[in-house]
């Protein structure tokens, strides 16, 4: 029996989650939030399961708003989650450069976002705040300012060589 990449996910944990917030369809966001916080990811095991759990709703409903909400991810996050501004400001001061680089040196495709290794995750979002600084990266919280392909390769290769180091 070849296990799903996904794993094993503690459905109880999932049960817990609905019942503290009530079975109800106006709790969906708050419950998949939760979830998300939880696993880091919304496990399709968790979707189908909340779809069948709340009145109302479907497996299938339930997995378009998830998909629906950029918040939400249904694919584990890596250990580093980068954010890629392409607001106009990081936009037009160059970072889509910077984020083709990351995601050919993490062989992302169309709907992956996650390296094969689990290391690094990587999205774009819109507008941080900081257009001052563009282009902007964020990794797990920590702002890098003026990013160029330079600069984050040398970021990425500290953090590979930090990992490796334990
Ligand atoms: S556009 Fe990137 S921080 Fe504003």
């Amino acid at each position: 029996m070849g296990a799903q990449c996904s794993g094993v996910i503690n459905l109880k944990k999932v049960d817990d989650i609905i019942q503290s917030y009530g079975a109800k369809k106006s709790n969906l966001i708050a419950i998949l939030q939760k979830v998300q916080e939880e696993f880091r990811f919304l496990p399709q095991d968790a979707i189908t399961y909340i779809g069948t759990k709340i009145e109302g709703l479907s497996p299938a409903t339930v997995y378009g708003v998830a998909t629906f909400y950029a918040q939400f991810s249904l694919e584990p996050k890596g250990k580093y989650e980068i954010k890629c501004c392409d607001g106009t400001a990081c936009h037009v001061r160059g970072s889509m450069p910077v984020y083709t680089y990351l995601a050919q040196r993490f062989n992302l495709q169309e709907g992956k976002f996650t390296s094969e290794d689990g290391l690094f995750s990587l999205e774009t979002v819109s507008c941080l705040g900081a257009c001052g600084l563009a282009p902007v990266v964020v990794i797990n919280e920590k702002v890098y300012p003026q990013m160029t392909t330079d600069a984050i390769k040398i970021i990425i290769d500290t953090i590979i060589s930090q990992e490796k180091e334990g």
